[in-house]
């Protein structure tokens, strides 16, 4: 028996045992929240690429914000302070990124980012921005 078909036949050997466990961890394990599997589970390595590709122009590289559209319109938020995250949720930052501001200029990034991607700039801003 060659080393490949050795590596074959155990995991052949193993996939119904894995399968077994697999069935009974979800079997057993509590179901998670909706809002728990929203909540934190972003990557916010990958959604500093998502912030640096699509946000850092309004809401600038620190996250202080502050560009505006347009003269009238209100600037692009601030992250980095305190007051903002004050009764902020993942979910509900989610929420506003996806449907964005139309009226003051950011876009309703659903229609660009794949939910994925939003769940990790969110994971991002919490990382890089909120004031510890
Ligand atoms: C064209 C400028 C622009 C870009 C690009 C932009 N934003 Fe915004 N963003 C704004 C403005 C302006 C506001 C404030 C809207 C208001 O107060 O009406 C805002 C608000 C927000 C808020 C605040 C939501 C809240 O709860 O108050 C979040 C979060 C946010 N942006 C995330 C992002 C992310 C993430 C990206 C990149 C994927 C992004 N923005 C790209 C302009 C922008």
């Amino acid at each position: 028996m060659t080393a490949r078909t050795a590596i074959a036949a155990t995991s052949a050997a193993l996939a119904p045992a894995c399968l077994a466990a697999a069935l009974w961890l979800a079997a057993t394990a509590p179901a998670p929240a909706p809002v728990a599997a929203q909540e934190g589970a972003g990557n916010p390595a990958r959604g500093r690429i998502v912030y640096e590709a699509n946000c850092v122009h309004c809401h600038r590289k620190d996250g202080a914000g502050g560009v505006k559209v347009t003269a009238t319109a209100p600037p692009a938020r601030s992250f980095a302070t305190a007051r903002f995250w004050r009764g902020r949720s993942d979910s509900q930052l989610h929420r506003a990124i996806a449907v964005g501001f139309p009226k003051s200029g950011m876009v309703a990034w659903k229609d660009l980012l794949k939910p994925q991607q939003i769940r990790d700039v969110v994971a991002y801003l919490r990382v890089a921005f909120q004031p510890r």
